[in-house]
């Protein structure tokens, strides 16, 4: 398939059907703290900051690539004004459920976080991005939207692999396996498997150097790592500098 977008879009919806693991909603308990003024925001083992979160009510919130039915409900639940955009129907179809029964204002947007000429400019507060820049062949797009469609002073929190995946392949051996360094970054799947999986392993440059290229400030960075030691993540918090 030519169009990388369209694949995407099967890949996930197919990853929904089979229910992996990060497709998991919020529980009602993660709903009901929200709304008693607890939200809690995970990225794997460690919690969002909670200065990171703070003043929530009221505030407007796109989720970006963000369906799921995790963090959407979650922050409408703690008093925001909450946009999802996701490409995938079957993702978006979980926040729909959760709006109904729990009866949440949210506006579920299906497209492409590429483009986000459905968004007046400065029409968010908050923009919080779960893992999903490693289905975005070029970054840098991403980044220019989100800071187009921000407000002067918003904030972007954005979730992502970083490097370290993609650089290791595994080595079968007596001793039972290592990790080799074998690939060059930038890196892609479709020239290493002809599956239709696509998945773009980026470079920290692409990654921070492209939100300060894009006129935003870094104000916060976290990692963690997963058990299998290349699953190290990152989460970054930038803000839209006024120029004042
Ligand atoms: C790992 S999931 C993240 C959502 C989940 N709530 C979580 O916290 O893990 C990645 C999401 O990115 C979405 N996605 C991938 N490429 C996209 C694109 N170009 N535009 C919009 N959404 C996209 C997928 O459909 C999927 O819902």
């Amino acid at each position: 398939m030519d169009n990388v977008f369209e694949q995407v879009e099967k890949n996930i919806d197919n990853l929904v059907l089979n229910n992996v693991d990060w497709t998991a909603s919020a529980t009602k308990e993660e709903l009901d703290a929200a709304r008693d003024g607890r939200l809690v925001l995970r990225f794997w083992d460690r919690e969002i900051p909670r200065e990171w979160l703070k003043d929530i009510r009221g505030k407007r919130v796109l989720c970006l690539a963000g369906a799921g039915g995790l963090q959407a409900p979650l922050f409408a639940c703690a008093g925001a004004k909450v946009t999802v955009i996701d490409i995938s129907a079957g993702m978006l179809e979980k926040d729909r459920e959760i709006a109904a029964r729990e009866n949440l204002p949210i506006e579920i947007v299906k497209g492409n976080i590429c483009d986000l000429s459905m968004f007046a400019d400065e029409s968010f507060d908050l923009i919080f991005n779960p893992p999903s820049l490693m289905y975005i062949p070029d970054v840098s797009v991403v980044f220019r939207e989100c800071f187009r469609v921000l407000a002067k002073g918003g904030e972007f929190i954005l979730m992502a692999p970083a490097p370290i995946n993609y650089v290791c392949d595994w080595v079968e051996d007596e001793q039972g396996g290592y990790y080799k360094a074998v690939h060059r970054m930038p890196w892609c799947s479709r020239d290493f498997d002809d599956s239709g999986w696509i998945e773009y392993g980026h470079t920290m440059e692409e990654y921070l150097g492209g939100l300060t290229g894009s006129g935003f400030a870094v104000t916060g960075y976290l990692e963690c790592q997963a058990e299998d030691i290349t699953e190290l993540n990152f989460l970054a918090r930038a803000v839209k500098q006024t120029g004042e």
